[in-house]
């Protein structure tokens, strides 16, 4: 069965991107795929010390923290939904953490800087990346840095980032419920996600 994991980054509980995960899901699982959604602020994530022992086991051993209780669930997983609010201009640094973490998933070759190769591509995974934020361009809050920088790590790792979700002008805890066509939006988008698994 096509299973979805969704990454939610916000240190805020009940917040926007809560509410957002959860259409993004809903979405998901009315199109058929098994959902499970996570909160990172719900782990306790250490940042990457780069240690490198993932370059001799293949895995990260380095840190025993509760990413050992995420790894298994990226993994079994064809499809994720990652999404975090703009911090001063980028990913909030539980966001960041988590995917400085995914390092351990690359094959680098001995020459640095050289070849590398993600152990997560090639196997049809497939990604959306949201992003929200209280300033209403683009460019003006870090909306545009905040969805590459997503798009850039995500992709690098080997999955099709199929779309991405840019949620502009909301500052408030909650306040993107006053935005029904935005989390139709969300909702829509996860059905897609599903339906190309
Ligand atoms: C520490 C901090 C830094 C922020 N920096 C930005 C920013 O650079 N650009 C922006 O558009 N919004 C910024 N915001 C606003 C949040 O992105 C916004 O409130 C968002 O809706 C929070 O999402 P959440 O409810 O899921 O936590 C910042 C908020 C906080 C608390």
């Amino acid at each position: 069965m096509k299973k979805i994991l969704g990454i939610g980054g916000s240190p805020r509980k009940g917040g926007n991107s809560d509410i957002l995960l959860q259409r993004l899901l809903k979405g998901a699982s009315v199109e058929g795929a098994a959902t499970e959604g996570i909160q990172l602020r719900d782990y306790q994530i250490q940042p990457c010390i780069a240690c490198e022992r993932c370059r001799k086991d293949k895995q990260c051993t380095g840190l025993q923290d509760g990413m050992q209780l995420i790894y298994p669930k990226i993994r079994e997983a064809g499809g994720i939904v990652l999404i975090s609010p703009v911090y001063s201009y980028n990913l909030t640094a539980l966001t960041k953490s988590f995917i400085d973490r995914l390092y351990c998933y690359y094959y680098f070759s001995d020459e640095r800087p050289g070849y590398w190769s993600s152990q997560l591509a090639d196997q049809g995974r497939k990604a959306i990346i949201a992003v929200v934020g209280e300033q209403a361009t683009r460019a003006e809050g870090g909306m545009d840095l905040t969805l590459e920088t997503m798009r850039r790590s995500i992709e690098a790792l080997g999955y099709d980032v199929i779309d991405e979700l840019p949620v502009l002008g909301i500052f408030h805890k909650g306040k993107v419920r006053e935005y029904p066509q935005v989390l139709e939006q969300a909702e829509t988008l996860g059905r897609r996600l599903a339906s190309l698994l």
